[in-house]
């Protein structure tokens, strides 16, 4: 199979099964165009879908294990694409990297704690702390004079200083795009060292990396005794959402396994039987579908670029470092994201308001550029139409 722009280009119709991106009619009506959930309109690779299949004919669906197998291929998939030198005790699997953030709280954490996010952030950061009753200590990223957004370092020892304890990390940041540099990580580890803060990072947009910019994972920073724990999917990378299988890694074993208490006793399990197969084959067997993927997310972005900048003259896109999602600054058109998101059903096209990222985002849509380009044309065409 050749992952050319061909292949990138068919798509794939997904209307009518059961998928939360297209057929959840709250959102937009049926003809509409979805530039929202933060998954791809694209086929996934082959070795993924034989994988499936070959698992679904042995007609036995009991108990399976997370055997040594899945932990070998996400390691050589890890020091494959980053360099990063992980030990099969370093790593436990997970349902899904939201769990782990949860997990993550409650084992670390009590009833009543600040921890601090970097807002705006994907939303689940927030109702995650917040649905286990702590306190979300939001420290805003600032836009700096380049238009890329900057951790304010001050505020955030102030919090610390103030007795914060924890800090939920988006590495690269959904909805910002950002590619934290070693510089800022280095920085933040050494914060986190000084005041003896648990430090999460969510590590699931990691492949999705555009040049200039490099991807430096906190793993590749963190020494063996710091409080730190890493998320990563296959999810996001190969399009695999809907399969629920995610990994956390560290090097405090201690930490990992406080982790795991904690999912057993809130009723979590890991190893479900087709996540297991597709994710072992999605890490070793699909680079070349990830090559390709990221070609044709480099060529969209470019696409959109020029398509906004054609098509809505007020708009400011923030410098997409990261992700296939694009931070669209539309505060020039005076509306609300509410009343944005009701304009955008009228015509036919759903982005994710900003404001699901916390209230910096008032003003700000988010766009998921990860579909077909004349998917992507026409779904500008109809957002200029809704901000006309
Ligand atoms: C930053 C970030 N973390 C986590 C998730 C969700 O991951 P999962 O489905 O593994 O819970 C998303 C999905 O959009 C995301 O953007």
């Amino acid at each position: 199979m050749m992952y050319d722009r061909a292949f990138f280009d068919q798509g794939i119709e997904r209307r009518n099964t059961a998928c939360e991106k297209w057929d959840d009619r709250n959102v937009m009506g049926e003809d509409g165009i979805p530039l929202w959930v933060a998954d791809m309109d694209f086929r996934c690779a082959e070795p993924i879908v034989d994988a499936l299949k070959k698992r679904a004919e042995h007609a036995c669906y009991g108990y399976p294990i997370c055997g040594d197998e899945d932990r070998e291929a996400f390691i050589h998939f890890t020091k494959r694409r980053h360099g990063i030198s992980l030990q099969s005790e370093d790593i436990a699997f997970l349902p899904c990297v939201v769990t782990g953030m949860k997990v993550f709280i409650r084992a670390f954490s009590k009833p009543g704690d600040r921890i601090a996010i970097l807002t705006p952030v994907y939303g689940p950061f927030t109702s995650s702390i917040e649905c286990n009753q702590r306190i979300a200590e939001r420290i805003a990223l600032t836009i700096g004079t380049d238009g890329r957004y900057q951790i304010d370092f001050d505020a955030l020892e102030e919090a610390f200083r103030q007795g914060v304890r924890h800090l939920m990390l988006c590495s690269p940041h959904n909805p910002v795009s950002r590619v934290w540099t070693k510089e800022e990580l280095e920085r933040l580890l050494a914060l986190c060292r000084q005041y003896g803060v648990f430090l999460s990072v969510d590590e699931i947009h990691a492949e999705f990396v555009y040049e200039p910019q490099s991807f430096t994972s906190i793993l590749s920073l963190a020494k063996p005794e710091d409080a730190v724990v890493c998320f990563m999917s296959a999810s996001k990378t190969f399009n695999i959402a809907g399969l629920q299988q995610a990994m956390m890694i560290s090097y405090r074993h201690d930490l990992l396994k406080a982790m795991q208490q904690e999912l057993i006793a809130g009723g979590g399990v890991w190893g479900n039987t087709f996540a297991l197969a597709g994710t072992r084959a999605a890490y070793e067997l699909c680079d070349d579908w990830l090559d390709g993927l990221m070609a044709y997310l480099q060529s969209n972005l470019e696409v959109m670029k020029r398509e906004i900048a054609r098509q809505l003259p007020l708009a400011r896109i923030i410098p997409v470092e990261a992700t296939y999602l694009a931070w669209l600054d539309l505060r020039e058109y005076h509306l609300s994201c509410a009343e944005i998101a009701q304009r955008c059903m009228r015509t036919g096209v759903a982005l994710t308001g900003g404001t699901f990222f916390g209230p910096e985002g008032e003003g700000f849509m988010r766009l998921n550029f990860g579909c077909p380009e004349r998917q992507l044309i026409r779904g500008i065409e109809r957002l200029a139409a809704a901000l006309q």
